[in-house]
């Protein structure tokens, strides 16, 4: 009786919708069937009570949902929603004007449909934060107006597929925390407007992805917490100058790391620690640092891109304790950052340095701890680096090698 009634007015709702002269068309009623449909499929909040066909007039103000100037929906934004379900009960075909899709940060599951690529306008893509599985749609790569797409976080498997890579106008593109494995790479095309790509958090695996360095607008690349293999691409260095932040940690990288790394003048950020890298790291870096000390680099990064190189991992933890160690004077910490040996925070596959290479690591470090203490106004000057990096200084060793202390190097004028 009740659910006659309530359907009763419904139909009569629907009636004087149909007779009064409210501007719906029939577009827009096939995309609010939609988004009701959709909605019905999923476990939605409270919040979600103006979704509903009674409400239709003002369907442009339903949460999350912004319409273009002919009152088709451009834009559904439901990050953070607090949303579980799948997205197999949503028709893309009826949003061809959709230019932003974020549901972002909720609890969605099952697949990314390939039907997603029915949304020919669309520009944004964000996905990230949910629990997403099975493979990403090769035809994502139809989706050729996107210029942002974010899937990170999710629990995508298989090979990324190349189609992505006809995504040229995208500029931001985040595939990381998945399980995904590396496909071949050679059919991926450089991605000319691409500045931010993170495949961090994967299964990547072999070499060096080849299309990155034909990407060279790129000023963010994180390949972190894989198990890529090989050398770095010569090509990393002299294509990607535009390169802020370059995150390689926890790889299978292997050999010499090239001096040309210095052609990377606007780091800010580098981290390529817990790797395989050999070779005689010190004497090239050295020279490499020594050019990388430019006006557009600040000393302080200089000092921590030094120290990680030196240490294989970056020195965040170090230089915390030791700014806290000189900040308080209750030291009740045990481990200290200041009383460690030099030898043992250096990259321990390296062999410890002797003679005149040892005489260099003293230095190097004892200078890149002087670029990175707290108060600027005891950092020396970048001048004054380069200076000493291109003559070639070294310290004089008073103490054996295996005797040095942080803090003997942390205190020392420079
Ligand atoms: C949109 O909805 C809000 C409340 O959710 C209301 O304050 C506002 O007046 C509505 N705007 C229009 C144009 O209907
Ligand atoms: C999407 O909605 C969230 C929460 O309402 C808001 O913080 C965010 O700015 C919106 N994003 C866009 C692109 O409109
Ligand atoms: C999210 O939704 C669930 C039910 O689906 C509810 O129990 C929970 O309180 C909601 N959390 C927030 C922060 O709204
Ligand atoms: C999806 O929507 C389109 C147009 O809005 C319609 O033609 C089609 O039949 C719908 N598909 C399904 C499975 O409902
Ligand atoms: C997320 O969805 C799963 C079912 O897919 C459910 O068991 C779980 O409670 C949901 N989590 C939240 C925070 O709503
Ligand atoms: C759009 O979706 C329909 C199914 O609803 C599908 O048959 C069609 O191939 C899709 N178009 C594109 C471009 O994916
Ligand atoms: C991924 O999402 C989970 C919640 O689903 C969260 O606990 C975790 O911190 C997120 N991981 C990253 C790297 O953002
Ligand atoms: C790249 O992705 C990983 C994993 O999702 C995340 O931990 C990291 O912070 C991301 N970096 C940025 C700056 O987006
Ligand atoms: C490179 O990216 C910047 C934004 O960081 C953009 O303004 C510029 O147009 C891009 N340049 C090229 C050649 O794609
Ligand atoms: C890689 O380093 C960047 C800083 O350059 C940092 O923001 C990001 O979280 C790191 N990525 C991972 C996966 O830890
Ligand atoms: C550095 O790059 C140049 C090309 O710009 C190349 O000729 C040279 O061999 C590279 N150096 C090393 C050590 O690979
Ligand atoms: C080096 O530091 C240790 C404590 O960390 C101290 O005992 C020792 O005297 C210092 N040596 C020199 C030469 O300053």
């Amino acid at each position: 009786m009740k659910t006659f009634r309530k359907s009763c007015i419904n139909l009569l709702h629907i009636l004087l919708l149909s007779i009064l002269p409210f501007k719906i068309s029939s577009s827009q009623r096939t995309q609010a069937e939609s988004l009701i449909k959709w909605k019905n499929s999923l476990s939605s909040p409270s919040s979600f009570h103006s979704w509903s066909l009674t409400n239709l007039q003002n369907l442009c103000n339903w949460t999350g949902i912004v319409c273009d100037t002919t009152g088709s929906i451009s834009e559904i934004n439901l990050s953070n929603a607090n949303l579980t379900g799948t997205l197999s009960q949503l028709n893309f075909t009826s949003f061809p004007h959709l230019t932003h899709f974020g549901i972002n940060h909720n609890n969605f599951t099952g697949l990314i449909p390939s039907t997603i690529a029915n949304l020919s306008k669309l520009n944004f893509l964000d996905l990230s934060h949910n629990v997403f599985h099975g493979n990403i749609p090769l035809e994502i790569g139809q989706l050729t107006e996107l210029q942002y797409l974010s899937v990170s976080n999710n629990s995508l498997s298989g090979t990324i597929p190349y189609q992505l890579s006809n995504l040229q106008k995208v500029w931001y593109l985040d595939l990381g925390s998945n399980h995904l494995e590396s496909p071949d790479w050679s059919n991926f095309a450089g991605m000319p407007l691409l500045t931010h790509l993170n495949l961090s958090r994967n299964e990547l695996t072999l070499k060096f992805p080849d299309f990155i360095p034909n990407s060279q607008n790129l000023t963010y690349l994180d390949l972190g917490w894989n198990k890529l293999t090989g050398l770095i691409p010569e090509m990393v260095f002299t294509n990607l100058g535009r390169l802020e932040y370059l995150n390689l940690t926890d790889n299978s990288f292997q050999g010499p790391l090239s001096s040309n790394i210095s052609k990377l003048s606007k780091l800010k950020d580098l981290r390529l620690g817990t790797n395989h890298f050999t070779g005689p790291i010190p004497e090239d870096i050295e020279l490499a640092l020594s050019m990388m000390v430019t006006d557009k680099c600040d000393i302080y990064s200089f000092g921590v891109v030094a120290l990680e190189i030196m240490m294989g991992r970056h020195p965040g933890e170090l230089l915390s304790s030791l700014s806290s160690s000189s900040s308080s004077s209750s030291s009740t910490a045990i481990s200290d950052g200041a009383d460690l040996f030099l030898k043992d925070v250096l990259d321990q596959r390296l062999l410890p340095p002797t003679g005149k290479l040892a005489e260099d690591v003293v230095f190097v470090v004892s200078m890149a701890l002087a670029c990175s203490r707290t108060a600027p106004e005891s950092r020396p000057t970048m001048q004054f680096v380069a200076q000493k990096l291109s003559a070639g200084t070294r310290a004089y060793l008073s103490t054996p090698f295996e005797m040095i202390t942080i803090s003997n190097l942390s205190g020392l004028q420079i």
